[in-house]
């Protein structure tokens, strides 16, 4: 399937009107998800917008993913984004198959094109986490149902929402104006972050080491939203100057899935990011702090701040099954209850 940029438009969950939910609900039925750029700023806030609902009232989606059939192949380890699409799914009436792929890359066997030439027979969405973008992409250029990105060595797209929709709970259900700040590797997960913070219009600073900044050709795409919406995006090098007044500090790790080679070069290099209690002074006295899990407990964060009282990691993970579930829900074109989005305009 392939994707359609519509125009960006500034929207927050709170202030979609019940047409622009339903457009972006027509639009965004039978579409892939590869990357946060693959979205409009309204249809970020819809899926948002029927997350906040779905967590609201979970008994309401039971059935409304009625004998759907999802597979996920995954050549690299998870915890929470396999756990939470099986629980999305299960929860709305569908089933969800894992295929283990960690011993035998995606193509290898049989190409991606074959591959999607069987599995789009059998199920009505393919979930994808791989270690190149391309592989991605490729199979969400072949298949006919929704391909999702579920983590690649370029965007973690599921996980960005995820957290924007923390930030909104946090933040009275809105992202737009916050300062929100991300520190360590500009990586995978800072991409998609900095590309949803532009589509909602929240000030995004990226604090990198020289030569792990985020790439050129997604930082151009953030600004280029960021230019519609109002927000700044922000490269420092300066972790304290990343930080400063911030009201989110989100940091991952050092060395993602694939880089494993590097660990130890990296850690040094990374040393002053660490988010400590020190580091964390220099930002909002109530400011949150995000880690997208897992965490290496005393590296990129120390115990004191990620056990603290403004951590908000846990939630973040909840709120992984509720996005995707929201994003299941509106990727598949199912029926949506009528009750529940009478006052949408109003969440
Ligand atoms: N945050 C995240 O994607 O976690 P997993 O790697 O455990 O899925
Ligand atoms: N950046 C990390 C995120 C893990 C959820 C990785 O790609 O390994």
């Amino acid at each position: 399937m392939t994707n359609q940029l519509i125009e960006p438009q500034v929207h927050t969950p709170g202030e979609l009107s019940a047409k622009a939910f339903a457009d972006a609900q027509e639009s965004l039925a039978g579409r892939d998800l590869c990357s946060i750029a693959d979205l409009s700023t309204t249809e970020a806030a819809a899926i948002l917008a029927l997350a906040h609902k779905v967590k609201a009232n979970p008994a309401a989606f039971r059935y409304a993913l009625d004998a759907k059939q999802m597979v996920m192949f995954f050549e690299k380890a998870s915890l929470r984004t396999r756990l939470t699409f099986e629980v999305a799914m299960n929860t709305s009436g569908g089933d969800a198959m894992f295929v283990d792929q960690t011993q035998s890359p995606l193509g290898e066997r049989e190409s991606l094109a074959d591959m999607s030439r069987n599995v789009e027979r059998w199920v009505q969405v393919i979930v994808l986490r791989t270690y190149s973008h391309d592989t991605i992409t490729e199979m969400a250029q072949y298949a006919t149902c929704p391909v999702i990105n579920a983590l690649s060595d370029h965007e973690h797209p599921c996980q960005a929402l995820a957290d924007f929709m923390t930030v909104e709970e946090r933040f009275g259900g809105s992202a737009r104006g916050i300062q929100f700040t991300y520190v360590g590797d500009g990586n995978n997960v800072a991409h998609s972050l900095m590309l949803l913070a532009a589509q909602l219009g929240a000030h995004c600073t990226i604090g990198t080491p020289k030569n792990y900044a985020p790439k050129a050709e997604v930082v151009a795409q953030a600004r280029a939203i960021a230019n519609i919406t109002g927000s700044n995006i922000t490269l420092v090098q300066d972790p304290v100057a990343a930080v400063a007044g911030a009201n989110v500090v989100y940091t991952d790790v050092c060395t993602s899935m694939g880089f494993e080679h590097e660990a130890t070069k990296r850690a040094p290099i990374f040393k002053p990011y660490q988010v400590n209690e020190e580091l964390m002074a220099h930002a909002q006295p109530d400011a949150a702090f995000m880690h997208c899990l897992p965490a290496h407990r005393n590296a990129e964060v120390t115990d004191a701040v990620f056990d603290g009282p403004n951590s908000v990691v846990f939630e973040q993970a909840e709120n992984r099954m509720h996005v995707q579930k929201a994003l299941l829900l509106l990727l598949l074109g199912a029926k949506l209850p009528a009750t529940p989005f009478a006052h949408i305009a109003a969440i």
